[in-house]
């Protein structure tokens, strides 16, 4: 009888670590109420993903698209990844491929996944690609050269506290705060940690003279990025499905400050310049992007959030689809009045407010 009981109680915890606990963390129930906005277009070019995205304060959206990662979607899976260039300013958006310059860069591995941008004094715009060169992980630099739409490439940049990166915020032309999610390295047995929840993942602090651990204990550190005035930086735990604010200290130490918890998976995060609303991009139904079914599409979702930093920030759902129009946002950018949405291996949406 007693072993009997012990059986059960096993059989139970088996159930609840292999059933019920990694599916909550997937999301994989949730269906999609739609939240439809006016004058949406995909943009036009964009079919393989658009990953990550950011927009300059001139209306210029740089965007990595071909991600190859494991156990996720890719349409093109043979193709290396590339950046993409496209002017918010214009009315049929057109989509450029920007060259990329430098005898030491690999472009047949590139596969791009997180960006940031830094532009310092004199107005030079450097893009800080996370790259996953055959699965490895490194942060590429690159000097944006306007006129000749293409990219410099400057340095690569690898560290042993830089093992397996998802997301980056550049504070500087080498400087930044990245996200490991603690997936790449041993792809099968990772694979199996992060869907049981033990793949504990953490945020470093990256310059050429300091390297630090500044966060720890994640659940899939996914998106980072930071405010406006840069006292506070934004993480977010995708699996766990909750937005963290951290105080950053002149030191570029991190203490928490408070966090959000959300009914979808959280992914990247993107700040607008003149308000600091935050726009999320998210995955109501997680499990979608991680077991793709061409009948059964990952949908999308964008939330904002507004006054983050007071009592009762505001939190709305923006824009929300089935899978139908756009498959598995990760990432939503906002400039004058348009909301550029990206995916992980889908196409992109350009939506006006
Ligand atoms: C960094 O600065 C913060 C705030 O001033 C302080 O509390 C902390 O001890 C400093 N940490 C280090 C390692 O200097
Ligand atoms: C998604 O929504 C559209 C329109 O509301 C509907 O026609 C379609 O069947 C839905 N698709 C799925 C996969 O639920």
């Amino acid at each position: 009888c007693d072993r009997l009981h012990l059986l059960s109680l096993l059989t139970l915890w088996a159930i609840l670590f292999l059933f019920f606990f990694p599916r909550t963390r997937l999301n994989a129930f949730r269906e999609v109420t739609p939240v439809e906005l006016p004058n949406c277009n995909l943009v036009k070019g964009i079919e393989t993903g658009s990953e990550d995205l950011e927009i300059l304060p001139n209306g210029l959206a740089f965007i990595s698209s071909g991600l190859r990662y494991p156990g996720i979607k890719s349409f093109e899976p043979d193709k290396p990844g590339k950046m993409l260039l496209v002017d918010l300013n214009e009315e049929d958006q057109t989509v450029l491929e920007l060259k990329i310059i430098g005898s030491k860069f690999d472009e047949y591995s590139f596969n791009p996944h997180g960006i940031s941008t830094f532009t310092d004094e004199d107005n030079t715009v450097y893009l800080l690609v996370v790259n996953h060169p055959d699965f490895k992980s490194t942060v590429e630099v690159f000097k944006f050269q306007e006129e000749e739409k293409s990219l410099l490439h400057l340095k690569t940049i690898r560290h042993k506290l830089l093992p397996n990166l998802n997301d980056i915020v550049a504070v500087g032309p080498e400087h930044f705060y990245a996200t490991n999610d603690h997936y790449f390295t041993d792809v099968y047995l990772k694979s199996w940690e992060l869907y049981l929840g033990l793949a504990w993942s953490y945020v470093v602090y990256y310059s050429p003279t300091e390297v630090q651990v500044m966060a720890d204990g994640f659940d899939f550190a996914n998106g980072i990025n930071i405010s406006p005035d840069g006292k506070y930086v934004y993480i977010s735990e995708l699996l766990a499905h909750k937005i963290h604010v951290y105080e950053k200290h002149a030191n570029w130490t991190l203490t928490p400050l408070k966090s959000l918890d959300f009914n979808t998976l959280v992914d990247n995060i993107s700040v607008d310049p003149v308000t600091g609303d935050l726009w999320v991009g998210c995955h109501p139904n997680g499990i979608r992007i991680f077991f793709y079914d061409s009948e059964n599409p990952p949908a999308s979702e964008v939330i904002r959030i507004q006054n983050i930093l007071t009592e009762e920030p505001k939190v709305r759902v923006v824009y929300a689809d089935n899978g139908t129009v756009l498959q598995g946002s990760t990432v939503a950018s906002v400039y004058k009045g348009k909301l550029l949405v990206g995916t992980v291996f889908h196409k992109a949406l350009c939506c006006e407010l």
